[in-house]
């Protein structure tokens, strides 16, 4: 995954098992954050939850500076009003450059691509789940899809729609904003997943391309990204914590 190839990839950067960071790893990383990005990590009771806070902004932060002669510590990040962090003072050099995060138990995901929008969801598919999760969350078709699956099919399928909408909403940057029932995606044997919108929500499915993977037989991922022209091929690659956190 070389930088040059950004106008015409996406890149997705995984990393694993940063609840396990040494507290030395930590001090580390924790010296790229700025003073806000510390004071949001202290907040969590959770040491694990601390660590992954840590450990995911300053992934961010170097996975940024692969792309732009920026030093990782000298990026600064706003908030738009739905709480997606996107680039604030974009130097020259960075111009259009999005990314999204997303992070679950034992995973860190950095989505990246240039002048497009891109969404970027990892869940950890190991957690009790009910049919009321899907009830609540996905759309009519969604759900009488998942009824119809196989008992055993039905978990790995319903984190295929979680991940799926999540990478979605994260695209738009509008979050639970936009409401979950109002979009389905189609699952297909043999592509790529589709999306089709109610109404109300004024979007084209044509605007969206979609790409799923297995990070780990744990973890399932799934990447939106805005389609201009041609389909991006989406490349996946994982970071082992020492190269990161030295
Ligand atoms: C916040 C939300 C955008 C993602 O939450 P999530 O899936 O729990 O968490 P993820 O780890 O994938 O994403 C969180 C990251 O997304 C980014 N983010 C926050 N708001 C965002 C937004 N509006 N758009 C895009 N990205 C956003 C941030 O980087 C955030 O990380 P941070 O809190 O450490 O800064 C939102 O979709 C949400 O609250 N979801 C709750 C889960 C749910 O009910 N899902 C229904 C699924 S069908």
């Amino acid at each position: 995954m070389h930088p040059s190839s950004l106008p015409s990839e996406a890149h997705v950067w995984l990393l694993a098992g940063a609840e396990d960071a040494a507290a030395s790893q930590l001090d580390g990383l924790a010296s790229l954050l700025h003073e806000e990005e510390r004071t949001r990590a202290a907040r969590y009771l959770r040491a694990v939850d601390r660590a992954r806070s840590i450990v995911t902004r300053a992934l961010l932060r170097l996975t940024l500076s692969r792309y732009a002669p920026v030093a990782p510590d000298a990026w600064r990040f706003v908030t738009n009003r739905y709480g997606r962090p996107e680039l604030a003072e974009v130097p020259r050099s960075a111009a259009g450059l999005r990314f999204n995060v997303s992070h679950t138990e034992g995973l860190i995901a950095i989505a990246v691509a240039r002048d497009r929008d891109i969404g970027v969801d990892v869940e950890y598919i190991e957690r009790r789940l009910t049919h009321d999760i899907a009830g609540r969350f996905f759309s009519p078709a969604e759900v009488h899809d998942l009824r119809q699956q196989p008992a055993e099919a039905q978990p790995r399928v319903f984190f295929d729609y979680w991940t799926l909408k999540e990478s979605y909403i994260k695209a738009r940057g509008m979050g639970l904003a936009l409401p979950l029932e109002d979009f389905s995606f189609h699952l297909r044997p043999d592509g790529p997943p589709t999306i089709s919108f109610a109404p109300a929500l004024d979007d084209d499915p044509a605007r969206w391309q979609f790409a799923q993977g297995w990070p780990s037989e744990h973890h399932r991922l799934a990447v939106a990204i805005e389609r201009r022209g041609e389909d991006l091929p989406v490349h996946i690659a994982s970071l082992p914590l020492e190269h990161v956190a030295r």
